[in-house]
């Protein structure tokens, strides 16, 4: 029989495409997400590129008695995949109550109510975020966190520690810790992609409204960092790629081949690339020019963070294949579809 996976924030940018790659694997979805940040309208692409439909739940995972009906109603989940979080950064220093109470009650409901239902394992969105500025780079799974430069730093670090505690205690599951670096791109038949809600705050969003002509200028946070060409250094990875890590974590947590109950992995390709040699990148890849200009930094931003992907690379059988050339080219079709369907 197929496994049964509930993907949290299923209807986001990583949980959707996660989800295609799930069906496209066999596994049986049910999602759950609240639309915070989010349109239903997704659903559609996931149908348009796997030919199924999966199962949706409006609900806010801070209902614990929701949290508990939708176990019933889906009976027999054997796996979560956790992806459902605020997430930008800036907010977060603004309103960190609401980051403590979205990012952590919603976990804590989960793992209160798995053992009850039988769900053997979770998965759990964590982000290179926890490393801070590395000593070491690139950077491994056995690197010291670092204080969190904001609460949505903080809600990644204290979910970590709340699963690794919980397993500790000798709850009944297993979980594994995915820790993403920064996920770009879209579906590359663009069905699917990254819908930023307002202005968006991150790179590559903001660089291709601005290449189609919806932003003026993209702005290159400092370019008087300790770097060969002074801005910034990042591990951008396609979000297809980050999705098929997710199954093939999703396999390995639910098969019988794993011993530990708790397994950390960073996911990234390995490589360091600069804010400006991704400007450079897509112009190559698209041919569509960024205007762009060099401001001040901007606080909180980390000088340079790549991963050393080894770990997953020999113990999930899993690699970054996808050239960046080919994930840029990808996120411009999702913008250029944005702008056919009027959405952007
Ligand atoms: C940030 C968070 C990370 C979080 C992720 C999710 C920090 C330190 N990191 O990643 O924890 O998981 O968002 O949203 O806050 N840049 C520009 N101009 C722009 C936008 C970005 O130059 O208009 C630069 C940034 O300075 C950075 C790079 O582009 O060097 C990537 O920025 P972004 O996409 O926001 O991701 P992170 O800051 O790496």
């Amino acid at each position: 029989m197929k496994k049964k996976i509930l993907v949290t924030g299923g209807i986001g940018y990583i949980g959707s495409h996660t989800v295609v790659e799930l069906q496209n694997a066999g596994y049986e979805v049910v999602i759950v997400d609240d639309l915070s940040n989010s349109t239903i309208e997704v659903l559609d692409g996931i149908e348009k590129i796997t030919g199924i439909r999966p199962p949706f739940v409006k609900l806010d995972l801070k209902d614990k008695e929701g949290v508990g009906r939708l176990f019933e109603a889906h009976a027999g989940i054997n796996g979560i995949i956790h992806f459902a979080a605020s997430k930008a950064v800036g907010e977060s220093v603004q309103q960190p109550l609401k980051y403590y109470r979205n990012n952590i009650v919603t976990l804590l409901n989960l793992l209160d109510l798995m053992p009850s239902n039988g769900v053997q394992g979770i998965v759990f969105s964590s982000s290179c975020t926890v490393y801070g500025q590395p000593d070491i780079l690139p950077v491994t799974e056995e690197a010291p966190i670092k204080p969190a430069l904001s609460p949505y730093g903080n809600t990644k670090q204290i979910n970590e520690e709340i699963i690794r505690d919980t397993l500790h205690a000798g709850a009944p599951f297993k979980s594994i810790i995915l820790r993403y670096f920064n996920p770009i791109g879209a579906h590359p038949s663009a069905e699917i992609g990254e819908l930023p809600n307002g202005v968006p705050q991150n790179l590559i969003p903001y660089l291709t409204q601005t290449a189609i002509g919806i932003r003026k200028e993209l702005s290159v946070f400092g370019d008087d960092y300790n770097t060969p060409d002074g801005s910034c250094i990042r591990d951008y990875i396609n979000v297809v790629d980050l999705a098929k890590a997710h199954v093939v974590a999703i396999d390995r947590m639910l098969g019988s081949k794993s011993g530990e109950n708790l397994e950390i992995f960073n996911l990234g390709t390995g490589n360091g690339v600069s804010v400006l040699e991704l400007i450079h990148g897509f112009e190559k890849a698209t041919g569509v020019k960024v205007p762009h200009k060099i401001v001040g930094r901007r606080e909180g931003d980390i000088e340079k963070v790549w991963a050393n992907p080894e770990h997953a690379n020999k113990v999930l059988g899993w690699t970054a294949k996808e050239s960046l050339e080919d994930t840029l080219a990808s996120a411009w079709k999702w913008q250029l579809k944005l702008r056919e369907r009027g959405i952007q």
